[in-house]
């Protein structure tokens, strides 16, 4: 069906776990993308729901509630609030924004798994799932990792392994480790509620591989083609798990069994469609029940399988509802050539990006839709967020935008002048301006955001282009009305940008349509020819984009490099045990207090210093392998501790005669030992 046939939309994007704050890549992944796609479908006057919510189930929330020892509720509790705060602020312009816990969704959820109960589709299988002794527990999911059997890597998750993006069951792990007590987990018997997805495989190769083999995107169909025509088919899959946080299998014999959380959050979505209907008064049904709903699912690449084969085969075993008309997957964002990772702090977190830089949302919109992993993974860089910034939005379309503002104030008091006689490029130029929403519109409905959004900046260029090529700034000395219609073409060009960019960049172009006193414009009205009439006051320039210096981009670098330090100092090990001495051995060290008289580096040597020690007995010489961490200034008059009866050793021709002693941290640096008050040289130390 073509666009203009379907009714309404109901637009969905991924619920994210609520165990953490949001970064770019979630933002790039599929807020973004379908912020772009709704706003594009209100702006031609569609009816739309955008839903979303946060998905507040599942073994991610209760682990991250173990690691900070604090209860899965307060986990939630505080990040559904900051993900909230974080899309509002970045104009994700959900319709709702639920959460998986609120009733509406356990009753919503429940029902689904009643409904497909009585209608017999669970397999209920007792088989055997791995257990933790030690912590008496079931291992689902993400409580157990391994080696994936499908491409070797190392901290495969129970479910899925995020380096190939298999789906895996615990029992698939090669070498498998419980997460909460590091022990190889058992094997024991407990009865699941399994979903046979083998008898979908028919629907599910026609409907995507037949139906939609030309409207979804390559990496979607891919990655359902590896599933639906793998060797061993489909398996089932239990929907149910041994937990106590999630919403209780609503069925007899089930105690202490709670739903997967793949089953209820896509569920989510219709639980959040009807809390948004209900607060507005209208029916939730038609935008999951009526065929003329266009549904379609924003998600990240490692979701697809959820979305594309159990989901769709759970609505349709329900069999009232409709099933997406497309799953437009983004590949994965890597930052500074590496992977996003939340443990490792590897990262840009929204909420700190705010505070960072502040009123410049859209700069970070526009550079994850220039650069988004549509169809393959992509990088995002703070060099390349400096370039685009300066040399597109501010050289490009914030200087375009601002010189055909501050002109028509100079040389026409702020009001718009009149348009007279068009020159051919006049012409030739608006002509060009009537092509772009076409153009631009034609890519997003094929959620191809990236190609939009470098014509919405070909748009801009043209305005640019245009000013540079028709100089009004000379034409006012002896043409005021030729300089008057090339500013009413300028100002018109500007507000028809606005228009078409407003999906992309929405505070850019409220604070143009601001500018122009323009109010009530959408797609319909882009590239008309007088959006802004002459005659009518326009206030002054507002600035759009500001330059980012290269300091700003640098600070941000090093702060990552800072974090990852870090991170990687408290997962360093630390040096095992050394094997067992006896006291005699002990005995045996002459450690002393000592004081360093003279120090100095030693020649042709970067690691060495010559020390002269005051050790209580006499005077010594040293040589300490220090000159790293140390100038010979910090070591003169200081205390410290050394092994005095050390064999002499001779090195670079010096002979030294004991060993000052040290710490060394995790990063190798070295620490002094020194006594915690001043001591009398030569005081044993035991
Ligand atoms: O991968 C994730 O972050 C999941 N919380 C996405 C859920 S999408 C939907 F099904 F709710
Ligand atoms: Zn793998």
């Amino acid at each position: 069906m073509n666009n203009k046939d379907f009714k309404r939309y109901t637009v969905t994007s991924a619920l994210p776990y609520a165990n953490g704050p949001l970064h770019i890549g979630h933002m790039a992944g599929c807020y973004i993308p379908s912020d772009i796609y709704v706003r594009y479908l209100r702006s031609m006057g569609r009816d739309v729901a955008y839903v979303c919510g946060s998905d507040e189930h599942g073994v991610a929330i209760t682990i991250k509630a173990k690691k900070e020892g604090i209860t899965p509720q307060e986990v939630v509790d505080r990040y559904h609030e900051m993900m909230k705060g974080s899309f509002e602020a970045f104009g994700i312009s959900f319709d709702h924004y639920s959460r998986t816990s609120a009733k509406i969704h356990h009753e919503t959820a429940s029902a689904f798994f009643k409904d497909l109960y009585e209608k017999g589709e669970f397999l209920e299988q007792s088989t055997e799932q791995y257990f933790d002794e030690e912590a008496g527990q079931f291992l689902a999911d993400r409580y157990i990792e391994g080696t994936c059997p499908k491409c070797g890597h190392d901290g495969a998750y129970g479910d899925q392994c995020e380096k190939c993006g298999s789906s895996l069951s615990p029992t698939d792990l090669i070498n498998p480790k419980s997460k909460l007590s590091g022990n190889t987990p058992v094997l024991k018997e407990t009865k699941h509620w399994f979903l046979d997805l083998a008898r979908y495989t028919e629907f599910l190769q026609k409907w995507i591989l037949v139906d939609h083999k030309d409207d979804w995107k390559n990496n979607v169909l891919g990655q359902c083609r590896s599933w639906l025509e793998a060797g061993d088919g489909l398996q089932a899959r239990s929907m149910t798990r041994d937990l106590d946080w999630g919403i209780p299998v609503p069925v007899e014999g089930a105690d202490g069994k709670v739903l997967y959380v793949w089953f209820d959050a896509p569920i989510g979505y219709i639980s959040s469609t009807k809390e948004w209907a209900n607060e507005k008064g209208k029916d939730w049904e038609p935008y999951w029940k009526d065929k003329e709903t266009k549904l379609v699912h924003f998600i990240g690449k490692d979701n697809i399988v959820f979305h594309c084969i159990i989901f769709p085969a759970i609505l349709k075993t329900h069999g009232e509802y409709i099933l997406p008309e497309n799953v437009p997957a983004n590949e994965f964002l890597n930052l500074e050539g590496e992977k996003i990772s939340t443990s490792r702090n590897w990262a840009v977190w929204l909420h700190e990006y705010l505070e960072e830089f502040p009123g410049k949302q859209d700069v970070l919109r526009y550079v994850l839709t220039a650069n988004a992993p549509e169809t393959k993974d992509n990088d995002f860089t703070w060099k390349d967020f400096q370039g685009r910034n300066n040399s597109e939005l501010v050289a490009v379309y914030g200087n375009f935008v601002n010189r055909a503002v501050v002109l028509t104030h100079k040389f026409f008091g702020g009001v718009v002048p009149a348009k007279s006689d068009l020159s051919p490029y006049d012409e030739e130029v608006l002509e060009a301006m009537k092509a772009f929403p076409d153009k631009i519109a034609a890519s997003i409905e094929r959620y191809r955001f990236r190609e939009a959004l470098s014509f919405v900046m070909d748009f801009a260029r043209l305005g640019n282009k245009y000013l540079a090529d028709t100089e009004p700034w000379k034409t006012i000395k002896d043409d005021k009305d030729r300089t008057g219609t090339i500013l009413n073409i300028a100002l018109n060009i500007a507000s028809n940008l606005a228009v078409v960019a407003e999906p992309f960049l929405p505070f850019t172009s409220e604070k143009i349509f601001n500018m122009f006193n323009l109010t009530g414009l959408n797609w319909k009205n882009a590239g008309e020819f007088d959006l802004l009439k002459a005659g009518v006051s326009i206030n002054p320039a507002a600035l759009l984009f500001e330059k980012i210096e290269d300091n700003v981009v640098e600070a941000q670098v090093n702060k990552l490099l800072e974090a990852k330090k870090k991170n990687e100092l408290e997962n360093t090990a630390v040096t095992p045990e050394k094997e067992t001495i006896t006291y005699d051995d002990f005995a045996k060290l002459d450690m002393r207090v000592v004081t360093v008289l003279t120090a100095e580096p030693m020649p042709k040597s970067k690691k060495l210093l010559k020390l002269t020690v005051d050790t209580g007995l006499g005077k010594r010489t040293v040589l300490s392998g220090v000159a790293e961490f140390f100038k010979p200034e910090d070591l003169i008059g200081q205390q410290v501790t050394m092994l005095i009866n050390l064999a002499p050793r001779k090195m670079m021709g010096v002979d030294s005669e004991g060993m000052i002693l040290m710490a060394e941290d995790k990063d190798g640096s070295l620490r002094l030992l020194k006594p915690g008050t001043n001591t009398a040289n030569g005081s044993m130390i035991s």
